[in-house]
């Protein structure tokens, strides 16, 4: 039950990887010049296109990094380089990942202004304050997520770049959550920057992408031997590189989401029917592979102690060793003990009906145990 904090490998992935792996395998360094070199950077190139293709981009706008989280950095304090551009004040929310709050905070440093656009309670930007912003000053950058990895709201991010386009302000996206879930087309979209990682989507960990729009400039943060048209520096880590691009061609929402949006529907029919429980974030704007739940009544670390073999979540997976409540779910309006009270359940390409029935028996199992424990317990409160 925690897909959105990572997958297991899909075995046509390993396959592909293997390819790559020991003494006979293509293993060669992809910046070699000798043939054996030439057959890495091929696999390398392929694996480009098949990203590319994923995202609605061209091959050469794709900078492979070791995830999401470096391509967050790579497009925020690369955007505000050495030099501050004279409009230099960055626009994003407070609902997004940590990696993207805490780059925002390290450019603040530097002299950059920050500001947090208004998000509506399932974390839908606000597209005329968006607009009122943008109109009121001048922008280098807006950033904003595609999909939330706690709530699973997606933004409409065709919408929010015509703004952008129109006011001047370049546009970054963390599609983190919602490659392989929901079409991402950043060219017709209009996209300047967008953070890509394999892991969510049944790739390997430690490889992602940042996709940088042709004539969009960057300041690097990896020197070395110019690699990734000068973006970011380091030896091509091809059996991941290979691993990304099989994910990435495997990860077809119309093909994969209707099955996943089924168990999602009977996942969240059996935990309705606890006295109680309420939704955070809306079906309706919310991918079905999460689901975000307020078990009212029960102290939510207790209930995600208790469903161990289940693997929930509270929050996100970054932030699990944080024992307060998530900052997503309180800048929805939720209160710390509701926030505190909420589990993400996350489901993927192999999770079971069986896997479904079972969560549902042991949620229901464990929040009525709790319950009986602690009758009297202060947060029967919805909000
Ligand atoms: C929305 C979002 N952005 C960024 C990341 C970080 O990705 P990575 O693990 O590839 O660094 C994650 C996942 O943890 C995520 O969910």
């Amino acid at each position: 039950m925690d897909y959105a904090a990572t997958t297991p490998v899909d075995p046509r992935v390993i396959e592909a990887m293997v390819q790559c792996l020991g003494p006979d395998a293509v293993f060669a360094n992809a910046a070699s010049t000798h043939g054996l070199g030439l057959v890495a950077k091929g696999l390398i190139e392929q694996a480009r296109s098949d990203i590319a293709a994923r995202v609605g981009a061209h091959a050469d706008e794709i900078v492979f990094t070791s995830g999401a989280t470096e391509s967050n950095n790579l497009a925020l304090k690369g955007t505000f380089g050495e030099e501050l551009p004279h409009n230099s004040r960055l626009l994003t929310t407070r609902i997004e990942h940590k990696s993207v709050l805490d780059s925002a905070e390290q450019v603040a440093r530097r002299g950059v202004a920050v500001e947090y656009l208004v998000t509506d309670a399932c974390g839908r930007v606000d597209l005329d304050a968006l607009a009122s912003t943008l109109q009121a000053k001048a922008t280098a950058l807006v950033s904003v997520m595609h999909v939330n990895n706690e709530i699973g709201t997606w933004q409409e991010i065709e919408a929010i770049a015509a703004l952008c386009r129109a006011h001047g302000a370049l546009l970054h996206v963390d599609a983190a959550q919602s490659v392989g879930k929901l079409p991402v087309l950043l060219e017709d979209w209009g996209v300047d920057f967008c953070s890509l990682t394999a892991h969510k989507i049944c790739g390997p960990k430690g490889i992602g992408a940042l996709y940088v729009r042709r004539g969009r400039r960057l300041a690097a943060q990896l020197h070395g031997g110019g690699h990734e048209h000068g973006l970011r520096a380091g030896t091509l880590a091809t059996h991941q590189i290979v691993g990304m691009g099989a994910s990435y061609a495997l990860a077809e929402p119309a093909s994969e989401m209707p099955e996943i949006e089924r168990l999602s529907q009977r996942l969240w029919a059996g935990l309705a029917a606890i006295e109680g429980v309420a939704r955070n974030g809306s079906a309706a704007t919310s991918i079905p592979n999460i689901v975000n739940v307020r078990f009212p009544g029960v102290d939510g670390e207790s209930l995600r102690l208790a469903l161990a073999d289940l693997a929930v979540s509270a929050g996100s997976a970054c932030n699990s060793a944080d024992v307060e409540p998530s900052y997503v779910l309180k800048s929805l309006g939720l209160s710390d003990v509701a926030a505190a009270g909420s589990l993400r359940f996350s489901i993927g390409r192999f999770t079971t009906e069986s896997e479904i029935d079972r969560a549902v028996e042991r949620a229901t199992e464990e929040v009525s145990r709790l319950r009986s424990l602690a009758p009297n317990a202060p947060n029967w409160c919805l909000s």
